[in-house]
């Protein structure tokens, strides 16, 4: 359930009209609605209130700071993959003892950040980062908690480049030489082995790769506990996937019971990633019609948002619906909706069935609070959109668009441009 709902004809975020803020604050911009975030934050950490666990929301889906902020203040704890997501998780007031951190190329300044912020874990995901992080909290004279996370070879039935548990995918350390990457790490004595960890993808709409995986799991605890290496926590990493269109994802109570039965008895606590659940839904990306025009085999709306705005169609070929913020009785028409990047690949929606929306209008781009903002880019030298949180019926500017100044900021020019000859 989210807040963007049509009044009168109007689509507006809570209480507020989309086109209002529009008027304020320009085009294009992603647009939060502050109760469906809590909403969601809720409904998936109340699914998993009867065990003992911690759901760290993923920062990659969604880390503007008041987003941010917002889960920190509920309780929540913070997944992250690198030293920009930690700053930024500190800083909006998550506590360092419910962060953990994943990612397969851990740089070393990065690891002394987290150690010197006393993390939960660090999610390994080879054996020379086991080391690498074994000997610079040596140097830092810490105990550094880890969890190995395990590829367990499932296959999460996702587009390939948001698929990560199988044997060709870049993450974690299969399932066989994990066992053996834990003896090597019971041996490092910098180190405090806390857990087991798997992520296995990303808009995962079945619940069978979940349990595959989690069934993979228990049995390498099992086996681990039998050689005296007490596995304490289990990360389930994230996944869970999203209604864009007309999927029918497991709903998080659905996929917390079957966790939670599977556990049974095994006196762990449970750690959780959720991203895309937490943030798809609770956001939209507000574009307006620059111009119309028809060709011999299609049509076109041209949107004065692109693939640097919001990255997944061209990426993926991702779904977002598409909407009118002002809607009325209208022909339908069936259009490529694209925006004014050079790339043929600059596309939201293609051979899309659509009202007809003219010149001027405005448009949403619906369930675009994961992966939107987050992903978007200055390619092109374009701007990046403003971030607009609405609570009731306020709304504020939670990131302003940027500027051309923004542009070139931190550039400079080397003398050896500037000092004469000017011309060689
Ligand atoms: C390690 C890890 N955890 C959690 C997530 C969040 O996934 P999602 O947004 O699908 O819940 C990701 C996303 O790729 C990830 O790589």
């Amino acid at each position: 359930m989210h807040h963007f709902k049509y009044k009168e004809n109007e689509l507006h975020c809570e209480d507020v009209p989309v086109c209002k803020i529009a008027e304020e604050v320009g085009t294009p911009f992603y647009l939060y609605s502050h109760a469906t975030l809590a909403r969601h934050y809720h409904v998936f950490s109340n699914a998993f209130k009867e065990m003992d666990s911690l759901v760290c929301y993923s920062a990659k889906a969604n880390s503007s700071y008041a987003v941010l902020k917002l889960f920190a203040d509920l309780g929540s704890g913070l997944d992250i993959v690198s030293g920009g997501e930690l700053f930024r998780g500190l800083k909006a007031g998550f506590k360092p003892e419910k962060i953990v951190y994943s990612g397969v190329g851990k740089r070393i300044d990065e690891i002394d950040y987290a150690l010197e912020s006393g993390i939960l874990a660090f999610n390994v995901e080879s054996l020379e980062e086991l080391e690498v992080i074994n000997s610079r909290a040596a140097a830092m004279n810490k105990i550094a908690p880890v969890a190995i996370r395990v590829n367990p070879n499932v296959d999460p039935k996702t587009h390939p480049y948001i698929s990560t548990g199988l044997k060709k995918n870049k993450f974690g350390i299969e399932a066989d030489a994990a066992i053996e990457a834990y003896i090597i790490a019971q041996d490092l004595v910098n180190l405090d082995i806390t857990g087991i960890d798997c992520h296995i993808g990303s808009q995962i709409i079945q619940a069978q790769p979940f349990e595959d995986a989690l069934e993979s799991l228990k049995d390498m605890i099992l086996e681990l506990r039998g050689m005296g290496i007490n596995i304490r926590h289990l990360d389930m990493g994230g996944g869970l996937g999203i209604i864009y269109n007309e999927e029918t994802p497991p709903l998080p109570d659905e996929y917390a019971a079957g966790i939670i039965s599977s556990l049974k008895g095994m006196n762990l606590k449970l750690i959780l990633e959720p991203g895309r659940v937490i943030v798809g839904n609770a956001g939209i990306l507000v574009s307006k019609v620059l111009y119309r025009k028809s060709g011999e085999i299609k049509d076109f709306v041209i949107a004065d948002a692109g693939m640097n705005d919001l990255a997944r169609p061209s990426m993926y070929g991702a779904y977002h619906g598409v909407q009118p913020v002002v809607s009325s009785d209208r022909r339908t028409i069936v259009a490529d909706i694209v925006g004014p990047i050079c790339e043929s690949g600059d596309f939201l929606a293609t051979d899309r069935k659509m009202p007809d929306v003219k010149q001027g209008e405005l448009i949403a781009l619906m369930s675009a609070g994961a992966y939107g903002y987050t992903m978007a880019s200055n390619y092109c030298s374009r701007l990046k959109p403003a971030e607009i949180m609405v609570k009731g019926n306020q709304f504020h500017v939670i990131r302003k668009r940027q500027s051309y100044d923004d542009l070139v900021a931190g550039e400079s020019i080397p003398s050896f441009l500037t000092d004469p000859p000017r011309h060689l």
